[in-house]
């Protein structure tokens, strides 16, 4: 019997697509097949048939001048070895364009949307000359995975939609927008609401940003809003593309950037970081049964050496093949942001099923 099963589980195996296992990535320089550093920041990565596809920023190449060209992508078969595709979605030289050079492109993500056999693209986008007022959340498709991804949109979440868990008093409440920040009273009135109701008609801001696709298929936009202050997490119609209008705020004045959703035996998980600007800070972990919350919070999952400043990265993403987590997360490098390096770890998770992520020097 047993001679008879282990080809049949490979044959099984074979069939769903053979998996490569994550190579663990300590920050050190990770050249592409032309001998490139990966130049692919606050990004993702998913797999379609046999092909890992890699996005993320592109961040110029530290000459002078050098900048944003838009969103690369990379692809590899084996997780190791990865060959640039170059620029799958471009910033433009067209004056007021929507992705005119000198705007900010941040933490792009790409999903593949079975109802529409398009690949979908979020990323936090900042308008050119606004530093980052704009905070809107854009949206581009592309019919194969190396684009060209073409802008639907680019604007606010969800204008003239209250969260489901806004408590209702908050819309009839009269503000006073005079408070000073970081107060008592200040942090009391961003728990009860006031950025959400400030910003309630033109639509919620968005900065850092995650997808997560749930077991049904459902897709989420998983944003920094409210100033940074508050996460919030959108249900995305079936097309990818727009938010449906259900949604919740979490940790209301928590500050929480660069969010990071996976899910593991029904329970559902996010790292995150603080609001440091580039330089690193604790991670954070949270949890729940139901996506749409409640959600709580527990203790920085990081252990060991470090793991005060997670290890001097900042997540980005949480890749998942079958029982096997990384924690994805960028040490950036404010003085040439190209040459941020990669931080790939294994995620643990303890008798009790809470993912812990241990130091690189611990991590093999
Ligand atoms: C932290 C964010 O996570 C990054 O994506 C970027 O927006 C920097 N802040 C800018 O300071």
């Amino acid at each position: 019997m047993k001679r008879l099963l282990i080809p049949m589980l490979m044959a099984a195996t074979a069939a769903i697509g053979a998996s490569a296992a994550m190579p663990v990535i300590k920050g050190e320089t990770f050249p592409d097949t032309d001998g490139r550093h990966i130049n692919a920041h606050g990004g993702g990565i998913i797999k379609q048939g046999d092909t890992y596809y890699w996005y993320g920023e592109h961040r110029g190449d530290g000459s002078p001048g050098s900048g944003q060209e838009g969103v690369t992508c990379y692809t590899s078969s084996d997780l190791r070895t990865w060959t640039d595709h170059g620029i799958v979605l471009a910033v433009s030289d067209e004056p007021g364009h929507p992705l005119e050079r000198g705007g900010i492109i941040e933490r792009p993500k790409v999903i593949y949307c079975p109802a529409t056999g398009k690949y979908v693209m979020w990323f936090h986008h900042e308008l050119k000359g606004r530093g980052y007022g704009a905070a809107e959340a854009a949206v581009a498709v592309a019919d194969n995975p190396f684009g060209p991804f073409e802008l639907l949109h680019s604007g606010r979440v969800n204008p003239g939609i209250a969260h489901a868990n806004l408590p209702a008093e908050a819309l009839t409440k009269v503000w006073d927008d005079k408070l000073e920040w970081w107060t008592p009273e200040w942090h009391q009135a961003v728990e009860e609401g006031l950025f959400a109701v400030r910003d309630l008609e033109g639509g919620q801001m968005a900065r850092d940003m995650g997808l997560f696709i749930d077991d049904d298929g459902k897709a989420y936009h998983i944003y920094s809003s409210e100033e940074n202050l508050t996460l919030n997490i959108a249900e995305l119609d079936p097309t990818f593309t727009r938010h449906t209008g259900k949604y919740i705020r979490i940790f209301p004045g928590g500050h929480n950037e660069a969010p990071a959703m996976f899910k593991r035996d029904g329970t559902y998980w996010m790292i995150t970081s603080g609001c440091t600007g580039w330089a690193p800070n604790a991670a954070r972990l949270m949890r729940a049964d139901n996506i749409m919350g409640p959600w709580e919070m527990l203790p920085n999952p990081c252990r060991g050496e470090g793991a005060d400043k997670t290890f001097q990265g900042q997540s980005t993403y949480v890749y998942r093949d079958g029982d096997s987590y990384t924690f994805m997360a960028d040490i950036w490098n404010p003085k040439n942001l190209g040459d941020s390096r990669h931080l790939w770890l294994p995620i643990s998770f303890d008798a009790d099923g809470v993912p812990y992520i241990d130091s690189p020097s611990n991590s093999k």
